[in-house]
């Protein structure tokens, strides 16, 4: 074997890293490898730099706890979520597309029924979303559970305030019809966690740390795949810069603003509402989808 120089190192690893039993783990760790050192080679870090970026990769580490992931908002903002979202959900164009799941889930929300306002005492105005839930030839699918989360008029979810109960959170089910409504409050726009080294890293830019508002959703029927996704507010502004590249244009919905009147529940309101109308597009899945 010849002793490595800055020319030859990168083939003598690569070369090491070819003896994996494992295939799947043997591609991943050429591809790494071969990457990697495309990227030092690129960038020639200086020894000071190296030095910063572990330091960088051990506090975003360390910033992780149960209810904390700086890694998952690195690989969010760097727009890898989205890359691997894709790649895993390539759904007929016709189907609602999937986006990113985010931190803000809470599994177990509560049950609601339909029309039921999710948004009992959040501060917020009123929103009713309502729609059909439908297969690829518009048929509707009876009984798909949709579980919901998002942020209150202030812009907060359950995890950033200091909530016994349930907050800004629940799950309803499509009706025989495929219909669904759902009572909530309009969600706002907010900025990713700032306060970490993705903040710090981000403070070195000029792009935007916003999210623009959006209602997240996780629908499931039995047969069909299973949809993550969010609707997002038309018009937000921060629609065109979603820092974690979530904004699909099928996703974006108008969200239109009553000044008073008959919501979609059959109450009457004498305070500004919005109604948001969208039908979701399951895909079914194949026989061998279904078996796996
Ligand atoms: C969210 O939509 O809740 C979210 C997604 C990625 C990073 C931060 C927040
Ligand atoms: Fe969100």
């Amino acid at each position: 074997m010849p002793y490595v120089t800055e020319q030859n190192l990168t083939d003598i690893v690569k070369e090491r890293w070819t003896h994996i039993p494992d295939p799947r783990l043997r591609k991943i760790m050429a591809s790494l490898v071969k990457n990697l050192h495309v990227f030092v080679r690129e960038i020639e870090p200086t020894e000071a730099e190296w030095a910063a970026t572990i330091d960088w990769l051990t506090r975003t580490g360390k910033m992780c706890t149960e209810k904390r992931q700086e890694f998952i908002l690195t690989s969010d903002v760097l727009g890898v979520s989205m890359l691997v979202d894709a790649i895993n959900h390539r759904l007929q164009s016709k189907a609602t597309p999937t986006t990113v799941e985010g931190p803000f889930h809470i599994p177990g929300s509560p049950e609601f029924a339909d029309g039921e306002n999710m948004a009992e005492g959040a501060p917020g105005i009123p929103c009713f979303v309502t729609g059909i839930v439908r297969d690829l030839d518009g048929k509707p699918v009876a009984g798909a559970r949709l579980d919901l989360w998002q942020t209150d008029g202030e812009g907060l979810y359950e995890a950033q305030r200091d909530e016994k109960e349930a907050w800004m959170r629940g799950v309803y089910h499509s009706n025989p019809d495929g219909s669904y409504t759902v009572q909530t409050v309009a969600p706002i726009g907010y900025t990713i966690p700032m306060d970490g080294t993705v903040g710090e890293l981000m403070e070195r830019t000029t792009i935007s740390h916003f999210r623009p508002a959006h209602i997240h959703f996780c629908i499931e029927a039995a047969g069909y795949h299973r949809v993550v996704t969010h609707l997002f507010q038309r018009g937000d502004q921060y629609i065109d810069t979603d820092v974690v590249y979530g904004v699909k244009e099928p996703l974006i919905v108008d969200f239109i603003k009553k000044t008073s009147g008959k919501t979609p529940t059959g109450e009457t309101l004498a305070t500004p509402f919005y109604e948001v109308r969208y039908d979701f597009v399951l895909q079914r899945k194949t026989a061998a989808q279904k078996a796996a």
